[in-house]
């Protein structure tokens, strides 16, 4: 999911080239507060004249404490509705704010003609009370369609001592200061069907650390991470992929398990030195569900 500030032309051409699943194009803290009316005619503009391939488009608007968010919902989905599918809302706190936005968007959509229910909303929950009420915001709108984690809010939110985003605080040795929060929005939207997506990794320079932090959230189950750089996208779809030996692996398990299953009517056999079963078809899929959208 790559992230692209609205006000800097050249990258929102950039975007349009890279192989990320989903384009976001930012109004919030990519731009800067005597930039943001600029931003939104930009934005609106590259989601109308721009080529987007298949790739899911979303714009990012600012929080709801702020005095800008109803103007940039409003300008981007009368001035680009056909063109968009979601809308990202930073910072949620709690049911409302969801609520809010699913209203206006549907008052958006009755006065431009589009269909009713057709613009998605993603919620980021970026801050201490957006985790503790994250279950009711996952069941806010039939609209949502992912809960995003934004570690850097997150972090200056509850106080974390610091400075560097997705890696352990420093004098932190006792664990993953993440998993709990990684978990915590994991739970929430796999209870309400919404895929779960990791935030950013600042050091763009360091690929390996993006790898690294990466492979965290992915192996939990995450749908995806957020890229900042092109050097990340690469490393972010190596990472949420599954490797060919568990892809291969997985395939087979489905493959043995129906044979199993239809031609001798067993529910439980042996594959190699592994029992698989029911549950072992289901985490098979999983796996080969992730393989087959990656073309392995
Ligand atoms: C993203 O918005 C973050 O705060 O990490
Ligand atoms: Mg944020």
């Amino acid at each position: 999911m790559l992230a692209v500030p609205g006000s800097n032309p050249r990258f929102l051409e950039k975007a349009q080239t890279l192989a990320a699943d989903e384009v976001f194009l930012d109004l919030e803290d990519s731009v800067a507060p005597t930039a943001k009316a600029e931003a939104r005619a930009n934005v609106v503009g590259a989601l109308r004249e721009g080529d987007w391939g298949g790739r899911i488009r979303a714009v990012r608007v600012n929080d709801l404490s702020t005095h800008w968010t109803y103007r940039d919902v409003i300008e981007v989905v009368e001035g680009a509705g056909e063109h968009l599918d979601a809308i990202i809302l930073p910072k949620v706190q709690d049911p409302t704010e969801v609520v809010w936005l699913d209203t206006l968007l549907t008052q958006i959509e009755k006065t431009t003609g589009l269909d009713v229910g057709r613009i998605g909303i993603e919620a980021q929950i970026e801050n201490a009370r957006g985790l503790v009420n994250v279950d009711a915001v996952a069941a806010a709108s039939p609209r949502l369609q992912a809960l995003v984690f934004g570690p850097a809010d997150f972090m200056a939110s509850i106080n974390m001592r610091t400075l560097v985003v997705g890696e352990q605080p420093p004098g932190y040795t006792e664990g993953d200061a993440y998993h709990y929060i990684l978990m915590r929005i994991l739970m929430a939207a796999r209870a309400h069907d919404l895929q779960a997506i990791d935030g950013p990794y600042l050091q763009i320079k360091d690929v390996e650390g993006y790898r690294r932090v990466a492979a965290r959230s992915a192996a939990l189950g995450f749908d995806g991470k957020w890229v900042l750089h092109p050097a990340q996208v690469e490393a972010a779809n190596e990472v949420f992929s599954p490797s060919q030996d568990d892809y291969d692996h997985a395939e087979l398990i489905l493959e043995a398990y129906a044979y199993y299953t239809t031609v001798e009517r067993r529910g439980a056999a042996m594959l190699g030195d592994e029992m698989i079963d029911e549950a072992s078809r289901k985490m098979a899929l999983v796996v080969a569900a992730k393989g087959r959208a990656a073309g392995l």
